[in-house]
């Protein structure tokens, strides 16, 4: 097989919808996933990620909807006449086959004579960089290998499509991310098309060409990382993607800037377009900037906050401070770490600024 016949396939999710009685598990989902991409299923537990990628495989049949992949309409095709490649959490080696066995297994199940599964199988473990290890047993290998091996047995056929849930977080920080580097390389190398489930927000944002968040079944925001992250769609996003202080307003009026009412009776003019939501005078709203956009002291800004220290964490790379605001609205913000800090103590005062270009505006709700 060539490149251009191995390369990804395009998926087309329209309107799925999985009930299992009266839990919406998945709740009216609409995702276009290009041929060759890689998309991040992001959401906390329960949000419907699991549901979506066995309805892509064929392990669950949605109640409503369609799965196209390429031209094909899979969506109750069953799984095992799908082709595509699959790596869980609990990477399920055979204990009792040697590794280049476990490899070639999917082959097998093909029908494929030994002698040419075989060399297909050393080929997939060159692939996955455990080249020589095809003698050995899952027992005799680290958890990341025998992770590396499920990866290499999902690709040993060639899939279109490779289907991921979770199948990073067993395994410790360090390991974790060499192997987030490594299933990237793979993915430029093979050109195959990846959806991959996580719970893990970094993970979803250093791995994916895009991000789709999940919350009860329904799609929250979906986009290139640096979209999510420097304009989160609602504030669910805001709040679950990286860190974000948010302090409660009431809009005074609108134009072409919003002037809102802190609740320390300070006002901000904050540009129009820092409004992600239209709101309208009367109305609570909430404002929503990351920590580290922050600054120490005044500096001229139109927007500050004076707060009073409750912690001062010294964090490598950058300082973490804690303030709170005289209605007890927690504010954090990151500094990197040459500030000078003797000032800084628990119980000080501070003033944070926030740039202008910082600040977003959410329609008031729960957070
Ligand atoms: N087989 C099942 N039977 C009943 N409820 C299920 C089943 N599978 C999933 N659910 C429910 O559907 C929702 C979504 O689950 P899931 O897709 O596993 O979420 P995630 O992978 O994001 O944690 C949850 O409320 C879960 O309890
Ligand atoms: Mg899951």
């Amino acid at each position: 097989m060539n490149r251009e016949q191995t390369a990804g396939a395009s998926i087309r999710i329209s309107r799925l919808e999985k009930r299992f009685g009266s839990v919406f598990a998945v709740d009216g989902v609409d995702i276009y996933i290009a041929a060759g991409e890689f998309l991040a299923l992001l959401g906390p537990s329960g949000s419907g990620k699991t549901t979506i990628l066995m309805s892509v495989a064929g392990f669950e049949f949605p109640t409503s909807g369609n799965i196209v992949v390429d031209s094909e309409d899979l969506t109750y095709v069953p799984a095992n006449q799908r082709n595509l490649g699959m790596v869980f959490q609990n990477y399920t080696l055979f204990p009792h086959m040697s590794i280049l066995d476990n490899v070639a297994f999917p082959l097998k199940m093909r029908g494929m004579p030994k002698a040419e599964r075989h060399a297909k199988a050393e080929e997939a473990l060159a692939t996955v960089r455990l080249a020589g290890y095809g003698g050995r047993f899952p027992s005799q290998l680290s958890g990341g290998q025998q992770q590396r091996i499920a990866l290499a047995r999902a690709i040993v056929y060639r899939p279109r499509v490779l289907l991921m849930d979770e199948p990073l977080s067993a395994l410790d920080k360090n390991l974790r991310e060499d192997m987030q580097l490594e299933i990237k390389r793979l993915h430029a190398e093979l050109g195959i098309t990846v959806i991959f489930v996580t719970h893990d927000q970094s993970e979803a944002l250093t791995m994916a060409d895009r991000v789709a968040v999940l919350k009860d079944g329904k799609i929250q925001q979906i986009g290139p990382s640096r979209e999510l992250y420097e304009r989160p769609a609602n504030l669910f996003t805001a709040g679950f993607i990286g860190e974000m202080n948010f302090i409660d307003v009431t809009v005074e009026s609108t134009g072409d800037a919003t002037s809102v009412l802190l609740p320390s009776g300070e006002r901000w003019n904050v540009p129009a377009t820092a409004a992600v939501d239209t709101v309208q005078a009367g109305q609570k709203a909430i404002l929503g900037f990351r920590p580290e956009r922050l600054g120490l002291g005044a500096a001229g800004s139109d927007y500050t906050l004076q707060v009073t220290l409750s912690d001062v964490v010294y964090a490598g790379s950058a300082l973490l401070l804690i303030g709170k605001l005289p209605d007890g609205t927690e504010i954090r913000a990151r500094l990197p770490g040459a500030s000078d800090l003797t000032a800084l103590t628990r119980g000080a005062t501070a003033t944070f600024s926030v740039p202008k270009e910082a600040i977003l505006l959410y329609a008031g709700g729960a957070k």
